[in-house]
This record gives structure tokens, C-alpha cells and sequence, in this order.
């Protein structure tokens, strides 16, 4: 890697250290900005297309509008890579309102900021974790409803997610989900959840970011040959279950060894969240859904 991280920032590359944005952009002082995280391991870029589309919906949702192609994205996201002499990256991409032209801005007119970030490949949570587990609390703070702020906006307005991590790491646990408003499992700060009872494996199916692993996760169990149900879970549902695991891009399946003050029966990880894992990392080197960083 260069020694410092090169960004793309409106139309220039830029080390970190001379790329800015005004303090007026729209995107820091609303948060009022969408963004995507997508992967690349040993060089290649995993679901660059489903991160795509994902990004798009919500651009297309916020009235926010880069004026870019989906293949130029795909060129500025891979150069950026590039420069930065990363295989194993987590990339950023960023689109926000831009700096108004009165104090008082019309949010329909706007030029967009355009932000792509590159940093190493991030893990959810260290080595040791990832062997043992990561123990969850229930967060207080509730998820938005889909007639608030629809959870598959990914949105820059992350201020829940920071709340309820606080509230899990002051309590001493490593990371928390919440509920809706309905007292059902929605998700993880920055992850979707998964159980595994009696070898059916269980995602929740609304109030939730449509998370890229997510999708992955249930074809890959529907392939190995077990049930997958998209279906309505309820804290129950976690605290009886025979094996949780949690899934991002950011390191795939995370076993989960205890929630809510309640451990998880049997070992940790369980034998299908090895294996669904195991599976997942050989999609990934197999090149399957991959792009190229190095043509
Ligand atoms: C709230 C939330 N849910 C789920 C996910 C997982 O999504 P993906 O698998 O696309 O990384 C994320 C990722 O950042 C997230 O922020």
C-alpha cells in the first residue's frame, strides 16, 4: 500500500491528507448521502454489481443523482483500487447532496459530492472473535420503521448505529441488534443475522438493510441442501437456537457465542455456520461474481 490511502474526490486522486469536503456539504451536516461498502480479496472484487444496484436504489430513493454511469463507477471504484496497491481492500463509495449555493438550499438543486475510499480489508471483529464468537446484547434503541427512514436507504446517517454500539460496548458486549417496532429481530449494527434450529437455517425477512452477504449466505445454504426461511423472528427465536451467526462484507459469517446473557447451545461456531462460511470463502477465491482489479 502507498503510505497514505488515495481517495477519489470529485473528479481528482488525492492522499488522504489533501482530500476535503466543505464544512457546508450537505452529506456532513445532514447526513444526507448515500454509500455502498463493497470487497476485494486476492485481487478481486466480490458482487461489485449487487453492491451496484443496491447503491443506485438508494440513490434513486434520496433523489440523489452522481451523473454517472454504472460503468464509470465501476472504472473509478477499480482505479481506485489500483492506486492504492491494495488486493484484500474494503472499498467505500459515497454520493452526497454537495454544498448548497444558498444557506437555505433547494435539495433539488445540488451537485453531488463523489467520494471512493479504499482501506485494507476490514474484519467485524478480531481473530480471536471470529475463532470464539462475539457476544450480542439487545439494543434498547429500536430500528426505523419502513414509514420512517426505510432500513435499505444506505444512508450516511448512521447516528443509530453508533447509539446502539455505544450501548453495547459500555454494557460489555462486542456488538448489539435491534428490534422493530413490533418487538421482532431486525439486524446488527452492521451486519444481518441468521439462526440455525433443528438444521434450518432463518434470516429475518423485513425491516432490515438487504445486506450483499445476506443473498450470498441463502443461496449458499440452499445449495449445500438445507431449508433457508425468510420469516419473522422474535428474540425467543435467537435465545433457543441451536447456532447464530451474524454476515457482512466485512469478513462474512461471525459466529455468535451469546445473546442477551444466554449462550448459545452447542459449539461455537456451530457446524453450519463453518460450513456455510467455508463455503462463502471458496465462492470468494473460486472468482465466481468476481471482478478483476488487475485486467
Ligand atoms: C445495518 C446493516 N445491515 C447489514 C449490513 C450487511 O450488508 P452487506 O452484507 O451488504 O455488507 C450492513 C453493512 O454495512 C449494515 O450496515
Amino acid at each position: 500500500m502507498s503510505d497514505e490511502p488515495i481517495l477519489y474526490i470529485n473528479g481528482d486522486y488525492l492522499p488522504l491528507s489533501r482530500a476535503s469536503i466543505s464544512p457546508l456539504d450537505q452529506g456532513f451536516l445532514l447526513g444526507d448521502g448515500v454509500f455502498d461498502v463493497v470487497s476485494a480479496w486476492k485481487g478481486v472484487i466480490f458482487k461489485l454489481d449487487e453492491h451496484l444496484d443496491r447503491f443506485f436504489d438508494s440513490m434513486l430513493a434520496a433523489c440523489l443523482d452522481s451523473g454517472w454511469t454504472r460503468e464509470q463507477w465501476k472504472e473509478i471504484i477499480i482505479e481506485t483500487v489500483r492506486r492504492n496497491k491494495l488486493d484484500d481492500a474494503s472499498i467505500r463509495f459515497i454520493v452526497t447532496r454537495g454544498t448548497p449555493k444558498e444557506v437555505v438550499a433547494d435539495p433539488r438543486n445540488f451537485d453531488a459530492t463523489i467520494i471512493v475510499w479504499v482501506a485494507p480489508y476490514i474484519f467485524l471483529a478480531d481473530e480471536k472473535k471470529r475463532k470464539q464468537g462475539v457476544r450480542l446484547m439487545i439494543s434498547s434503541t429500536r430500528g426505523f420503521p419502513s414509514d420512517s427512514l426505510d432500513p435499505r436507504y444506505k444512508c450516511l446517517d448512521r447516528l443509530h448505529s453508533q447509539l446502539i454500539r455505544l450501548e453495547a460496548l459500555s454494557a460489555g458486549y462486542d456488538d448489539a441488534i435491534w428490534l422493530d417496532h413490533a418487538g421482532n429481530v431486525s439486524e446488527a449494527a452492521a451486519s444481518n443475522i441468521f439462526i440455525v434450529k433443528n438444521d434450518i437455517v432463518y434470516t429475518p425477512s423485513t425491516g432490515i438493510l438487504r445486506g450483499v452477504t445476506r443473498q450470498t449466505f441463502i443461496d449458499l445454504t440452499r445449495e449445500a441442501g438445507y431449508q433457508c426461511e425468510e420469516s419473522v423472528l422474535t428474540p425467543f427465536d435467537l435465545y433457543a437456537a441451536d447456532e447464530v451467526f451474524t454476515t457482512s462484507t466485512a469478513g462474512g459469517a461471525l459466529a455468535v457465542s451469546e445473546i442477551a446473557g444466554r449462550r448459545i447451545r452447542g459449539s461455537v461456531p456451530g457446524p453450519v455456520t463453518s460450513r456455510l462460511d467455508k463455503d462463502y470463502w471458496e465462492l470468494r477465491e473460486s472468482g465466481k461474481y468476481g471482478t478483476a482489479i488487475h485486467a
